[in-house]
């Protein structure tokens, strides 16, 4: 069964160590890659700048229309000088002056489809040292228009350059590979990161078993001893226990109940009479009929069981048994006097097999009934005593079950409870 839960856990820790590195790989790759594409951009930009703003010296001081006709030389001259970087350069610009008039402009080698998608009017002035800029895509090509202020050696401002540099397509496919490199150098980090995860992982996970079934076999040990207290006290076997527990689960697998509340019905059929351990041996063992107030008392078993399951967070889930055991579906039962679906089904599906193998089973005061008589006096409780739709399910399961575990109190018994005990639990270990 360890095994089973180490390898549905292994399982678990693949898939999501898997679909984990995957998602951060993908997204810390993506971010990355937005990065480094932006990081073009702005050494693009700063490249840009850089040669603007060594025009300035060459420019006449101050810029305005006096000034014009030596400031379009300049421009000229610049531009046909083609600083390019790769292929990369200025197209076309524009000097302006303090007063943000143009005092030179010079588009040399642009298209006018490329002077009209870069839409020079949608400019922003940039503050005294900084610039701004916005990157147009024309014709698959990149044309950055930017701006920045133009200062003398000592840092006054003297007006304004707004120019078109047009980005060489073999710069942005050699920084797009690089970006693209970066980016999978990342991806593949986290990747193998999580590889390397993996062992450790799953080492901690085997610890994490060994102790968490060690945990559960104590749980369940308690819970069976406690019953086998009942027992011992009750005169009656533990056998009882086992054979009513492995009754109830297969009703309750016939039925289609969730494997939660097959667990809460299991630690329920074990502890269903826990409160008969505060019960006086004066009347727990009177051999005949018990009076009124004798059978008053006998009925607080099911609130000192209650008590005791309470108390224990990993057993509350039996109170729907232990509260509920004696509700007939009349009504008629103890001790809320409960009717029809709101007892819990849990405890319905309970009292099915109790009174089965009650009937089925040898007692020194009595012989064990068949099959068919056991079922024919269950039928006169059908609808009153029993859930009716449950009780027609058991019937047509009932002698297979018989057959199986019938009047059995050897250790083969014991053994196939706890394995069925235990596969329901061990299940719940890996939710
Ligand atoms: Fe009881």
């Amino acid at each position: 069964m360890a095994i089973a839960l180490g390898k549905e856990l292994n399982r678990k820790l693949v898939k999501r160590l898997g679909l984990g590195g995957i998602a951060i790989a993908a997204i810390l790759g993506s971010a990355v890659f937005g990065y480094e594409m932006e990081r073009i951009d702005d050494s693009l930009v700063d490249e840009a700048v850089e040669q603007a703003r060594a025009l300035a010296p060459s420019l006449p001081d101050p810029l305005d229309a006096s000034t014009a006709a030596k400031s379009q030389t300049v421009l000229e001259g610049f531009l046909a000088a083609k600083h390019n970087v790769g292929g990369t350069h200025f197209g076309g610009a524009e000097i302006y002056a303090l007063d943000r008039t143009t005092v030179a402009e010079a588009l040399p080698s642009l298209t006018p489809k490329v002077i009209t998608a870069v839409d020079r009017s949608r400019h922003v002035f940039p503050a005294t040292g900084d610039n701004w800029y916005v990157k147009h895509v024309v014709g698959g090509e990149i044309y950055l228009l930017v701006m920045t202020g133009l200062t003398t050696r000592d840092g006054r401002p003297i007006g304004y350059f707004e120019g078109i540099y047009h980005v060489a397509p073999e710069r942005i496919a050699a920084a797009t590979q690089a970006g693209l490199r970066t980016t999978l150098s990342v991806i593949f980090s986290v990747l193998a990161t999580t590889l390397l995860l993996y062992p450790i992982i799953r080492q901690m996970n085997r610890s994490l078993i060994a102790g968490s079934h060690a945990l559960l076999a104590a749980n369940l040990g308690a819970i069976e001893m406690l019953g086998s207290a009942i027992a011992k006290r009750d005169s009656d076997t533990n056998s009882h226990n086992y054979r009513v527990t492995l009754y109830a689960v297969r009703l309750a697998e016939a039925v289609g109940l969730p494997h939660p509340g097959i667990r809460s019905l299991i630690k329920g059929a074990f502890l269903h009479d826990v409160g008969k351990l505060a019960i006086p041996d004066s009347i727990l063992l009177k051999p005949g009929r018990l009076n009124d107030g004798e059978f008053d008392v006998m009925r607080t078993h099911v609130t000192h069981g209650l008590d005791v399951v309470e108390r224990f967070e990993w057993l509350r889930d039996a109170a729907d048994v232990v509260g509920c055991h004696h509700e007939k579906f009349d009504g008629s039962g103890y001790t809320a006097g409960l009717a029809g679906e709101d007892i819990p089904l849990t405890a319905r599906i309970f009292a099915i097999a109790d009174v089965f193998d009650a009937l089925t089973s040898q007692r020194p005061y009595k012989e064990p009934l068949s099959v068919d008589q056991a079922t024919a006096i269950m039928l006169a409780g059908r609808g009153s005593h029993f859930d009716p739709a449950l009780l027609d399910v058991f019937f047509g399961i009932a002698t297979g079950l018989y057959a199986e575990f019938g009047g059995r109190e050897d250790s083969g018994l014991e053994h196939t409870l706890r394995h069925v005990t235990i596969g329901y639990f061990v299940e719940a270990l890996s939710d």
